[in-house]
């Protein structure tokens, strides 16, 4: 067998703490034991009928759908994109040149840093964050200046951390709220409009992950940054069907902004890829012209996971919070697993109970400490999960 090294950019990814958990999970499924797996943030519930039903008769009935699909989004799309997001929270957006489709907002947000970033540029990245937000900028050769979330700020990033020059260095900011993995949400706007500010002043991209913007609980909208004065000169704001209309599989997301700001990831993207299939474009076009009826009902069935899960919880010793939205609970390690680290308890819960959870090391250092449970099971599925937790933790 020949040798070949692959690249350095690599070797300097961090090591994958998800793998082991992995391995362990197929292992538990390849034995038929029964696992209840709450690692990944994948959608249990089905895509909406009436969304499927659009791409099958694309798919049978529209034969001239199987050529190239347009790689930055058929003009309908991106029109009932910008249609969408005046009805969801009033902002304009010119479909012509705002917004962008892309394979998945995972995909945009890793080509993003490869089209803005050359080797040593600075990117403000929160700890603990989504993987890619710190993985796609060290693909990119850049490098991270940790924003960390901590409790007592309730898991929102202090600008008044950063260094002047680092500000000064850095050339953009991520942000995710509703937030993964903490499922913190902001509740205070005064904080977008200082994130604004801060990147205004430093000359900083500020890139808003909206993902979870429709994965919330009772009387809390989350916002679009483009709600706030000035945010079209400074930011970028991605959005994700996977988690609002249960289309994970089908990637399919969008990221929207002032043309000059979205221009060099179209530059990019059109190199590399060809984008979203036409059917798969057209069934989002059913998705967000559709009723939203599905998208609220399911946000109740979340929050009504995470209560079981949260309540659950707290009584036997996993201290964590009821929050405002996402499908997630973050919880913190009990006193007597707290010396033994998120990776390990993982790991051992999986295997003496056969739950499956992410260690909170995965997403940044300042995740240890926590684990990050996926609300994505059966609501019955909660009761038999809580009982293994309960186990666990007793026998330690
Ligand atoms: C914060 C955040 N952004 C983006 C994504 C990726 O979404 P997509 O499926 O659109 O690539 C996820 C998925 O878990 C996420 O949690």
């Amino acid at each position: 067998m020949i040798k070949i090294k692959p690249s350095k950019k690599l070797d300097s990814l961090p090591p994958y703490l998800f793998t082991k958990i992995n391995h362990l999970k197929l292992e538990a499924y390849a034995k038929n034991l029964d696992v209840i797996d709450l690692s990944m943030g994948n959608p249990d519930m089905p895509t909406p009928h009436h969304v499927v039903d659009v791409m099958c008769d694309t798919v049978k009935n529209h034969t001239k759908t199987h050529r190239y699909p347009q790689a930055k989004g058929m003009p309908k799309y991106r029109k009932v994109i910008t249609e969408w997001m005046g009805r969801r929270f009033g902002v304009e957006l010119d479909y012509q040149t705002e917004v962008l489709s892309l394979v998945g907002s995972k995909e945009g947000i890793a080509h993003l840093c490869m089209s803005y970033l050359n080797p040593g540029d600075y990117v403000l990245v929160c700890d603990p964050a989504y993987p890619v937000h710190f993985n796609g900028v060290i693909l990119a050769g850049g490098k991270i200046h940790s924003m960390p979330l901590l409790i007592e700020n309730n898991f929102l990033p202090d600008f008044s951390k950063i260094p002047a020059a680092v500000a000064r260095k850095a050339k953009i900011m991520f942000l995710n709220y509703p937030n993964n993995p903490t499922a913190a949400c902001v509740e205070d706007n005064n904080f977008w409009k200082e994130a604004i500010k801060f990147c205004k002043k430093y000359n900083i991209l500020l890139v808003s992950d909206n993902a979870y913007s429709e994965v919330t609980f009772g009387d809390y909208v989350a916002p679009s940054i483009f709600e706030f004065a000035g945010a079209k000169d400074v930011a970028l704001e991605f959005h994700s069907f996977s988690k609002t209309f249960n289309m994970a599989g089908w990637r399919i997301g969008w990221v929207c902004g002032a043309k000059q700001l979205l221009y060099p990831l179209e530059k990019f993207k059109s190199f590399l890829d060809y984008g979203v299939p036409t059917f798969i474009q057209l069934g989002a076009v059913a998705a967000l012209n559709g009723s939203q009826k599905c998208v609220r009902e399911q946000a109740a069935i979340y929050e009504r996971r995470m209560i079981k899960m949260v309540d659950g919880l707290n009584k036997i010793g996993w201290k964590t919070r009821q929050t405002k939205g996402t499908m997630y609970v973050w919880a913190a390690l009990p006193e007597n697993l707290k010396k033994e680290g998120s990776l390990s308890v993982a790991e051992r819960l999986l295997q003496e109970t056969g739950v499956v959870v992410s260690p909170g090391v995965g997403f940044g250092s300042c995740g240890e400490g926590y684990i990050r449970i996926a609300l994505v099971t059966h609501d019955k599925r909660f009761h038999d999960a809580l009982l293994r937790f309960k186990q666990f933790t007793k026998g330690k």
